[in-house]
C-alpha cells in the first residue's frame, strides 16, 4: 500500500507522531512518503497514492492557517480517496474534534473521503508548560496506540471523532486565531538577553522573521506556531499580548527521577482522565485481541501438524 502523508508541526510533537506513524507503516510492509507543509513545492501527484494522511497541532479548536493554505491548492481528484487526520493537542477537550469541519469541507469538494480520525495528547506549546511526567505519560500513550490506530487505517475500518453541537460555526468562531496570530506576530519582541544566533530566522516556518543590523522584523505572516520562542535557547523572544502564557524548550518526554509539583492539576481534570482511560481500554483491548488471535493460531499449527501425522 502506498500511503503520502501531509503533515504541519510547530514545536515538533506532530512530528514526533508522525515519525511513529511511518515507522509503524513501514513495518507493516507499506511504502510511505511525508511531506512537511511548510516545504515550498509539493511535488507529489495525489492520485499515485492509495491513502492520503493530514496531520496538525490543533490552533484554538482549528486547523493552523498554514494548512488551510497548503489544502486549498490540492487538485480535484479522479476518482474518490481516503483521507485520514492525525491531530495534536495540549488537552483532550471535544470541542477539539471541530478543528477538522472545515478541512473536510474543502477536501470533500477535491474528492476526499475522510475514513479515519486520530487526536493524540500531546503537551502544550503555549498556555502553560505540562510537567515532564506528564509529557512522558502522553507520549507514552500516543505510543502505544498508534500501532493499533495504524492498523484500522490499514484494515479499512472506519474511524472517526465524535461530532460537536454547533462544531461549524463555533470553529467558524475560533478560526479569529488565523487573523489574531498575523496581529499578534508583528507584536513579538527580542529581548537583550538575544544570543543573535538568528536559529528563530532559519527556522521560521513562513520567513516571516527578519535580521537587519541586528534589529529584529517580525512581519505579518506569522502562523502562532510558537516555534521561534519555544526554541530559542536563550528564551529571548517575546510573544506579544500572549507572553504570559509562553512555554520555552522542549520536552525531553523521558520519566523524570523525581516527581515535580503539578501546579495544573486541576485543569480539565476529567477530561485528561477519561482520555487516558480510553486510551488504556483501547490498548489493552487490541492486546487481548492478539492475544486471542496468536492462541487460534498455534492452535490451528497444533491441528495441521496432527493431521499430518
Ligand atoms: C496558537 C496555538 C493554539 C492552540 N490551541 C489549542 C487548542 O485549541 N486546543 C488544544 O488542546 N491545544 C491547543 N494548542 C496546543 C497545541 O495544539 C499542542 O501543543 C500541539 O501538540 C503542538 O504540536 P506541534 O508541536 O506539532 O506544533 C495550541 C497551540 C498554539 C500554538
Amino acid at each position: 500500500m502506498k500511503i503520502l502523508i501531509c503533515y504541519f508541526s510547530g514545536t515538533g510533537n506532530t512530528k514526533r507522531v508522525i515519525d511513529k506513524y511511518v515507522e509503524v507503516f513501514k513495518d507493516k510492509g507499506c511504502e510511505v512518503d511525508t511531506f512537511r507543509v511548510e516545504n515550498q513545492n509539493f511535488n507529489y501527484n495525489l492520485n499515485d497514492y492509495d491513502k492520503i494522511g493530514l496531520a496538525y497541532p490543533i490552533h484554538a479548536f482549528n486547523a493552523p492557517a498554514i494548512i488551510f493554505s497548503f489544502i486549498k491548492k490540492f487538485p480535484k481528484l479522479e476518482s474518490e480517496k481516503p483521507l485520514f487526520i492525525i491531530k495534536t493537542s495540549g488537552e483532550p477537550l471535544k470541542l477539539n474534534n471541530i478543528s477538522s469541519i472545515k478541512p473536510m469541507s474543502i477536501l470533500k469538494k477535491k474528492n476526499f473521503k475522510l475514513t479515519n480520525e486520530y487526536h493524540y495528547c500531546m503537551p502544550y506549546n503555549i498556555i502553560f508548560r505540562h510537567t515532564d511526567s506528564m509529557a512522558y505519560k502522553m507520549w507514552e500513550t500516543a505510543k502505544q496506540l498508534i500501532p493499533i490506530d495504524a492498523q484500522e487505517i490499514l484494515d479499512g475500518k472506519e474511524v472517526k471523532l465524535k461530532k460537536f453541537p454547533f462544531g461549524r460555526p463555533l470553529a467558524f468562531v475560533f478560526r479569529i486565531e488565523h487573523w489574531g496570530g498575523r496581529f499578534n506576530g508583528k507584536r513579538y519582541k527580542v529581548k537583550d538577553n538575544c544570543a543573535h544566533c538568528n536559529a528563530c530566522v532559519k527556522i521560521c516556518p513562513t520567513h516571516n522573521i527578519t535580521v537587519e543590523n541586528g534589529e529584529f522584523h517580525f512581519g505579518k505572516n506569522c502562523i502562532m506556531c510558537m516555534r521561534c520562542a519555544f526554541l530559542c535557547k536563550e528564551n529571548a523572544i517575546k510573544i506579544g499580548l500572549f507572553e504570559k502564557w509562553k512555554v520555552n524548550g522542549p520536552y525531553t518526554f523521558q520519566k523524570p527521577e523525581k516527581e515535580e509539583e503539578d501546579n495544573h492539576k486541576k485543569y480539565c481534570k476529567k477530561s485528561y482522565q477519561k482520555y487516558f482511560k480510553r486510551a488504556e481500554e483501547k490498548i489493552a483491548n487490541a492486546k487481548k485481541l492478539t492475544v486471542e488471535e496468536n492462541s487460534v493460531k498455534e492452535f490451528d499449527e497444533d491441528l495441521g501438524k496432527s493431521a499430518q501425522n
